[in-house]
């Protein structure tokens, strides 16, 4: 359970609480792909947040990769982020700036316990960019230099850099040019084959989910309201939630086959 309180809106009533997430309870075995879909303010994100320990739940336990995330300690919450790794929406917002694409995509090596020394850092990073399709000589550039597509490639460099087993992606191609989407999602779809990640994906849209997810689940209002194989839910969707997402996100089907 997740409750935001929203603030005040009178001084004699309690402040209203959001309950963003309710009797959530799923499994993704390791190796699994599973694709979390709900339309805007179902608590996708906040789900993604407990996972990757920055947020925390009111009440109950998140447990990756054999460890409990709920209440997790700084130093705790430094491993599992070499086990897991947020690839989030906006390319943009998500890179400083001032960095250079290497010092970028070589920040999650710079943790205690970690000894790569400079040179195999940047051998590293090299190998990483060349992995998400960009030239090596990419890493003495600066985000703004690159496209959104590319910079989202910057992001997933980044995010596997320290190879972990978990990725979580929030809404990765949402905030791209349809043009470039699908070119991302098949690049995500090669880098999970080829590590073997776990995979957490985020949509508004089931139609990218069933493109790279194995399992499916619902989200409506911070409540699962379907939960199963992607294949079975897409085919035969059983909640009227469900069914009303798949009709609205046929066009992007559609984009998406015109690309491939
Ligand atoms: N920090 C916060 N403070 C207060 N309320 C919040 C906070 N974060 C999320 N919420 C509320 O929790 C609910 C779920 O939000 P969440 O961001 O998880 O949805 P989402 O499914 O990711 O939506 P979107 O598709 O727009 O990204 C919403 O009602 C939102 O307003
Ligand atoms: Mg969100």
């Amino acid at each position: 359970m997740r409750t935001y309180t929203r603030g005040k809106t009178s001084l004699f009533k309690p402040a209203p609480e959001v309950k963003a997430l309710q009797g959530i309870s799923f499994e993704v075995a390791k190796g699994g792909r599973l694709g979390v879909v709900g339309e805007s303010g179902s608590g996708k994100s906040t789900l993604l947040r407990i996972l990757a320990g920055l947020d925390q739940p009111t009440s109950g336990s998140a447990i990756v990769a054999g460890n409990e995330v709920t209440g997790a300690k700084e130093q705790q919450l430094r491993e599992l982020r070499q086990n897991l790794q947020i690839v989030f929406q906006d390319p943009m917002g998500s890179l400083d700036p001032r960095m250079t694409v290497g010092q970028i995509v070589s920040e999650p090596l710079l943790v205690r316990g970690r000894n790569e020394t400079s040179t195999e850092r940047t051998a590293m990073v090299a190998e990483m960019l060349e992995a998400v399709g960009l030239p090596a000589a990419s890493a003495s550039r600066h985000p703004h230099q690159f496209s959104g597509g590319q910079r989202q490639r910057i992001s997933i460099a980044r995010a596997l850099i320290c190879r972990p087993q978990i990725v979580v992606a929030d809404e990765p191609v949402s905030a791209l040019d349809v043009s470039v989407r699908a070119q991302v999602l098949n690049l995500l779809a090669d880098l999970v084959d080829e590590y073997g990640l776990t995979l957490v994906f985020v949509s508004h849209d089931l139609n990218v989910v069933r493109y790279l997810c194995d399992s499916v689940i619902v989200m409506q209002s911070g409540v699962i309201v379907e939960a199963g194989d992607t294949e079975t839910v897409y085919r035969s969707p059983q909640h009227p939630y469900t069914k009303r997402l798949i009709d609205s996100s046929l066009t992007l089907r559609q984009e998406l086959t015109g690309v491939a």
